[in-house]
């Protein structure tokens, strides 16, 4: 019944009454979700990064239009663009990821100011967990301690061999990278491979094993620079409580759900339903949003001396 009641609400553009009880901002924008955290609502704060989060330290995201890596991957004649993170191809042809590796290994690992954002959450005893599809490390670069990061799709700080399993820190792996050769394992000679998680891998256990309880205690959820394009990470936004308020930073609006998603029992955001009662778009980069959210909180000066932390000016966070 409740169903019905709520299906006639939305098409009837009503305010939905069990809507308003999950409320919990004031108002639903970027002014409410700030107030809420400035009124000290929130306690365990959980980030989601992606891509469009590392895009002005150099590296570029993959799904923009002309910009994004599965844009500009003509010259490796792949099947399709995702085939270089693809397992099976790797196993059968490594040298086009190392390729593409060379071309994005950023020439420094500089955090932007966004990565010294969620630094500053936890700073503030604010952050329960940062969960990053990124693999660049800017994370532990920015100073965001291990036990706050999961990295869900793996990172470029350690590297395995294929075969004996040897492990081989990031230092070996870039200059192996830049040598131009496949990198191989110094005891067995098999391929040695970064610890990111390829398409046809599983996630790391330390993702399956911390999601659950972090996404139920979470009560803000703030999105960064993701198209949420790739499962089950994009998923992450359906596991908080239902009274929790979902912000995305990012330069379009994404997560609605497609076909796929529905069926699989996923809502995602809702921004532009008439029912939605918790979900903000900010619209822009991560790192203006970052700079816009540490305004309103009056949080400018700890985020200007963050970022210059490692020698940048200070004024360059501003
Ligand atoms: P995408 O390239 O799919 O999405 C990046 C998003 O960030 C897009 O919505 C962009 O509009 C936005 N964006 C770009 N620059 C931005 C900026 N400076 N500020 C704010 N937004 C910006 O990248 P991901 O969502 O991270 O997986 O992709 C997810 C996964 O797909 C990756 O982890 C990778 C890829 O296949 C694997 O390789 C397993």
């Amino acid at each position: 019944m409740e169903k019905i009641r709520q299906f006639f609400a939305q098409k009837l553009n009503l305010g939905s009454a069990s809507n308003e009880s999950l409320k919990v901002l004031e108002t639903v924008d970027f002014d409410g979700v700030m107030k809420y955290i400035r009124d000290g609502c929130c306690k365990s704060v959980v980030t989601m990064a992606g891509a469009g989060m590392s895009t002005s330290a150099g590296i570029p995201d993959f799904r923009s239009p002309g910009s994004g890596l599965y844009d500009n991957l003509g010259k490796y004649d792949l099947p399709r663009p995702e085939a270089v993170f693809d397992i099976s191809f790797f196993e059968k042809n490594p040298q086009p990821f190392f390729d593409l590796a060379r071309q994005l290994y950023p020439s420094e690992l500089k955090p932007t100011i966004c990565h010294r954002f969620i630094r500053l959450l936890e700073q503030k005893g604010l952050l329960l967990r940062h969960y990053t599809q990124n693999i660049d490390t800017l994370e532990r670069a920015a100073g965001v301690s291990d036990e706050r990061i999961v990295e869900a799709h793996g990172t470029f700080h350690t590297s395995h061999c294929t075969g004996c399993r040897q492990r081989y820190d990031q230092q070996w792996m870039k200059d192996q990278i830049f040598s131009e050769d496949v990198p191989k394992c110094e005891s067995c000679g098999a391929v040695v491979k970064p610890d990111i998680v390829f398409f046809g891998e599983n996630l790391p256990s330390r993702f399956f094993r911390l999601v659950q309880d972090d996404l139920k205690k979470c009560d803000l959820l703030i999105i960064f620079g993701t198209s949420l394009a790739v499962q089950p990470f994009a998923s992450l936004v359906d596991r908080v409580p239902d009274t929790c308020p979902r912000l995305l930073v990012n330069k379009e609006k994404c997560g609605r759900p497609n076909l796929l998603m529905r069926m699989m029992g996923q809502s995602g955001l809702e921004f532009d339903s008439s029912s939605n009662y918790r979900d903000v778009a900010w619209l822009g980069t991560c790192d203006d949003g970052a700079v816009a959210m540490a305004a309103a909180l009056g949080w400018q000066e700890e985020l200007r001396r963050l970022q210059g932390e490692d020698g940048a000016r200070p004024e360059e966070a501003a």
